[in-house]
């Protein structure tokens, strides 16, 4: 790729929405390429502030089936449609990555801010490595992000967060482009 194609390429960055991903997935190779391009991350301090956890094969469905019990649990009232939704809702994309904030608050040096954002780099590099193989990809949080019971469903300990689910497989329909920001409005010199 030559600096016109990979500037064509970041400029074309776009997310595709999880349940139209689908097989095939990765392949051996693309899948080692991907995970270790994702850790390349801005990083303050070498802490490597994160983890990951894979969602494949059967594991993404029982995820599902799992939350969607949890769902429930809480919102017996919940309907059939909505337990269904939570139940499918990793089962589309044939890999789903959680990325996991590790937060020391102890640290001195490096704000916790500074950890979570670069966890948040990770889930990015995941995005962009994706679309770079010839994939989709979506990054979604959902109440399950935010829930310590679905924290301790996946092993979490205390100090951990989910960033978010980066769902990536083959995209399955064309999708509409969505609206851009301009730079006019979000960039401004700063006057003294
Ligand atoms: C931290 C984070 C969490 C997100 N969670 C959700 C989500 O739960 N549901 C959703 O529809 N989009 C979510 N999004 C938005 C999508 O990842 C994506 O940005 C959106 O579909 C627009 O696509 P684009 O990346 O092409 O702009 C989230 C984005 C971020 C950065």
């Amino acid at each position: 790729m030559d600096s016109f194609q990979t500037r064509e390429f970041l400029q074309q960055r776009r997310s595709i929405p999880a349940r139209l991903l689908t097989a095939p997935g990765l392949d051996i190779p693309q899948r080692d390429w991907l995970l270790r391009m994702a850790l390349r991350v801005p990083d303050h301090g070498v802490r490597t502030p994160w983890r990951l956890l894979t969602l494949e094969g059967t594991a993404k469905l029982e995820f599902g089936k799992r939350l969607a019990d949890l769902a429930v649990a809480r919102h017996p009232e919940l309907s059939t449609t909505r337990q269904e939704k939570e139940r499918q809702r990793y089962h589309y994309a044939p890999l789903v990555v959680v990325v996991i904030a590790r937060l020391d608050a102890t640290d001195s040096a490096i704000p916790e801010q500074e950890q979570i954002l670069s966890a948040g780099c990770v889930a990015y590099n995941l995005l962009l490595g994706a679309q770079a193989l010839g994939f989709g990809a979506q990054w979604l949080t959902g109440w399950a992000a935010y829930d310590r019971k679905v924290a301790a469903l996946l092993g979490l300990d205390r100090h951990e967060r989910v960033i978010g689910f980066v769902h990536i497989g083959t995209t399955s329909a064309v999708v509409t482009e969505r609206s851009r920001p301009d730079p006019a409005a979000k960039v401004h010199a700063w006057t003294p």
